[in-house]
Order: structure tokens, then C-alpha cells, then sequence
């Protein structure tokens, strides 16, 4: 008996370790727990009880912090939301659950940088990080008073729906989160569209994409379980599907984003296979898996930049992706932005003073596709 009690001691010791280190067993996040952004706050955040999804900070490069849920499980820790895409944190920022039940972000000074709106009464009771990927603050009741779900940023993940005058904002770069470009949006007289914004403003533009059949009476765009996506009407009936391609969601990570180049496109993520893993286009069954089809054609109009910037065209490329490009003697007027537009980088000329290299011109023809 005196000799296996120092091996049973050991034994204990291996299975305790690895949940010591890493695993924080999951709880509600209670009145007054807050988190403070510094660079190890990625590892302090408060996840759902599979680990999928936390609920925390994320450095963007040197410029701050973004107050976000991200998938949890992948390197890449990809953000799925974001409360402050355009305002963000500094270190030392923190997020609390005030002892009053409201979800509030103040700087390292105690300036307010975001909140959610009042939740009345007596406030939250409780907020959870659920498996969804959805963050909840609930009441006492547990009924959900504010839910991460209903505030989409650029993504919608299964289960998630966008309801009547919901909206996804493209970011502006693919690691700039702040608003960008494009947008999708259903709007409140039943259209679902994608749009470029007003930028610097998010105000709709130029219509680049509808759906035919949901003109009108679209009420909710559902994204379900099985990784569908469509458009219903106010009575449940399906009016249009955007994506028909059937997803395992017990071998993949699914995600559908407006992306910085104005394409709406479904993504998977192997679960558990390893090596190499990244983010693909979901497998294309029975629909396609982006809209739309050609950006480069469907963002053409007179007076306008179309998909790229003022003086540069748009191609698709083998993978189906945009790109813009300069025409000769243009170049891009910022390099890491390719849809600012193109400078020229040649002297103009005119009559009135005639150049001596006239023998230097040559007409060339591009056509725009
Ligand atoms: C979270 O709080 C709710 C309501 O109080 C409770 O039903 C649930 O069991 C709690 N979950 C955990 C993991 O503590
Ligand atoms: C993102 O791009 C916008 C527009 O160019 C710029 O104002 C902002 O500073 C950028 N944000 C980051 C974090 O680089
Ligand atoms: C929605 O679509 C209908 C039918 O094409 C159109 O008349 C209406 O102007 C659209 N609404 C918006 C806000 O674009
Ligand atoms: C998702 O929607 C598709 C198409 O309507 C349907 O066939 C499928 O059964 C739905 N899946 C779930 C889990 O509701
Ligand atoms: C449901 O609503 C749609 C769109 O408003 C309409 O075309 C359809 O006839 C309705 N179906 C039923 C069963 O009421």
C-alpha cells in the first residue's frame, strides 16, 4: 500500500496538469468580471463551454485592440464580430459586466468607447459565450436582453439570421477591420442587397446584387444549421436561397463573410484533420458559394470607381477573386490598397505646349471585363 501511493500521487499530478495550465472551466460570466486588453489578453477571454468561440481582446497589429469573438480553436483565430471596429482600444482598455448589468468598454482613462444600449430594469444578470458563437447578456428570467447575434459585423454563422434592416459591413482591408466599402443588406422594404457604402459613411450606393424573387417581401435571411441560406417572407415561406450547398457542421467550422472586396462568400474549416489547415470556399454542390458571380461586372455605372478604385479596372482571377490593376503608365496611388485607385506616371501634354516626343504615343485598347 506504502509503495503506490507516491505512483497514484504522480498519476494525479499528469491528469491535473494539462487542465491547471489551460483549461478555465467554463462559467457565466458574472456581474462585475471584466477583461483588460494587453498582449496576452487573447488567453484570458471568456469562451463558450466547447472552447469554440471567446469573447475578449484581439490585437490588431500596433493599432489597438478590438473587443471581438473569434473562433477559438484555430490558429488564425478568426473574428466572427466586433464591438469597435472603428474606434479601437488601447492597452490597458477593459470590459466589464458592471455590478448594474450593462456590458461597457472604457479606455485605460475610464472614457467610454462602447456599451451596449440600456438594457432597462435591472440590467443583465448574467452574460455567456455560447458554443453558436453567439455572446448573450440575459436576465434574470434568463430571457436574452442583447445578443452578439443581433449586431453582426461582416459574418453570419450558422443559426445566425439577419433580420429587417440588418446589415453586414465589409471591412476595409482584409486585416482592417474598420467599416469598408460594401455591404449587404435586408432592407426593410423586403429587398436583400449588397451595396458599395458611401464611404467614408456606410449609406448604401450602387446595387450590385439582388436576389430576383425576394424583391419586396423578404422578412428574415436564416442561415441554418445545415449550412443553407436563404430568404424567407413574413409567413415562412422561402423566397430565395442564397446558398443551397449542404455543410457537416460536425467536421467544419462554417462562416459566411462579406469580404473587403464586396464578395459574399461561405467558408469551411476542417475540425480535426491536421496540417496545413486553412480557410476554403464551402464545397459547391448544388449552388454556388459566393455572389456575386462576376463583382467586376456586376459594379459598373458612368459616373463612378466601379469594384476598383478611379483609374484602374477589375479582372477575376483563376480563383474567382477580384483584383484591380492599373493601366500602363499607372500605378497604384497606395501600394498596400489596391482599391484607392491609379496615378498616372507621366506628364500630361496639351496643344498649347506640344512636346517633342510625339513619336512616343501609341493608342492602346483595353476592354473592361
Ligand atoms: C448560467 O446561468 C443560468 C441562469 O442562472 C443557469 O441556468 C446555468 O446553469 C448557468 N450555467 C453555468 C455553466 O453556470
Ligand atoms: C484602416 O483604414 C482606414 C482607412 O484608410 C484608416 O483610417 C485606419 O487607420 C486603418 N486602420 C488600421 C488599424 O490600420
Ligand atoms: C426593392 O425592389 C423593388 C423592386 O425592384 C424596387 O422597386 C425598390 O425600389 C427596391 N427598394 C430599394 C430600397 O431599393
Ligand atoms: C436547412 O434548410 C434546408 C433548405 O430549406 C433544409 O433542406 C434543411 O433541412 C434545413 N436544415 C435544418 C437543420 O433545418
Ligand atoms: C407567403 O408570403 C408570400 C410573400 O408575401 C406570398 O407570395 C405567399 O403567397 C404567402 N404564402 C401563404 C401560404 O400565405
Amino acid at each position: 500500500m506504502n509503495l503506490q501511493l507516491p505512483y497514484c500521487f504522480c498519476f494525479f499530478l499528469l491528469l491535473q496538469l494539462p487542465f491547471s495550465t489551460n483549461g478555465q472551466a467554463y462559467n457565466n460570466v458574472s456581474l462585475g468580471s471584466s477583461l483588460t486588453a494587453t498582449a496576452a489578453s487573447g488567453d484570458l477571454a471568456w469562451t463558450s463551454p466547447s472552447e469554440e468561440f471567446a469573447f475578449g481582446f484581439q490585437q490588431v497589429g500596433d493599432a489597438g485592440y478590438l473587443l471581438a469573438i473569434w473562433f477559438n480553436k484555430i490558429p488564425e483565430r478568426t473574428i466572427v464580430w466586433s464591438a469597435n471596429r472603428n474606434n479601437l482600444a488601447q492597452r490597458g482598455s477593459k470590459v466589464q459586466l458592471t455590478a448594474d448589468g450593462q456590458l461597457v468598454l472604457n479606455d485605460q482613462s475610464g472614457t467610454q468607447i462602447w456599451t451596449t444600449p440600456y438594457l432597462g430594469g435591472s440590467g443583465a444578470a448574467y452574460g455567456a459565450m455560447l458554443d453558436t458563437g453567439n455572446f448573450v447578456l440575459a436576465g434574470q428570467a434568463g430571457a436574452n436582453l442583447w445578443q452578439s447575434f443581433d449586431h453582426p459585423t461582416d459574418t453570419l454563422l450558422p443559426t445566425q439570421n439577419l433580420n429587417s434592416g440588418g446589415e453586414l459591413i465589409a471591412p476595409y482591408l482584409e486585416k482592417n477591420y474598420s467599416d469598408g466599402r460594401f455591404k449587404l443588406i435586408l432592407e426593410r422594404d423586403g429587398n436583400l442587397s449588397m451595396y458599395t457604402t458611401a464611404y467614408p459613411l456606410t449609406a448604401s450606393n450602387f446595387n450590385y446584387w439582388t436576389p430576383g424573387s425576394s424583391l419586396g417581401s423578404g422578412y428574415q435571411v436564416i442561415f441554418n444549421q445545415s449550412g443553407y441560406m436563404y430568404v424567407v417572407a413574413s409567413n415562412g415561406t422561402i423566397l430565395n436561397r442564397v446558398f443551397s450547398n449542404p455543410v457537416p457542421l460536425q467536421d467544419l467550422y462554417l462562416r459566411a463573410t462579406i469580404d473587403y472586396d464586396g464578395v459574399f462568400r461561405q467558408y469551411v474549416y476542417p475540425k480535426t484533420a491536421s496540417g496545413g489547415k486553412s480557410w476554403a470556399m464551402a464545397p459547391s454542390t448544388t449552388s454556388t458559394n459566393f455572389v456575386p458571380s462576376n463583382i467586376c461586372l456586376a459594379i459598373r455605372y458612368s459616373a463612378g470607381s466601379g469594384a476598383c478604385g478611379f483609374n484602374s479596372y477589375c479582372t477575376l482571377g483563376d480563383d474567382q477573386r477580384p483584383s484591380c490593376r492599373c493601366p500602363p503608365g499607372y500605378t497604384f496611388s497606395d501600394q498596400d490598397d489596391e482599391r484607392k485607385g491609379c496615378k498616372k506616371t507621366f506628364i500630361s501634354q496639351d496643344c498649347d505646349h506640344p512636346s517633342q516626343e510625339i513619336d512616343s504615343f501609341e493608342i492602346k485598347g483595353y476592354a473592361k471585363h
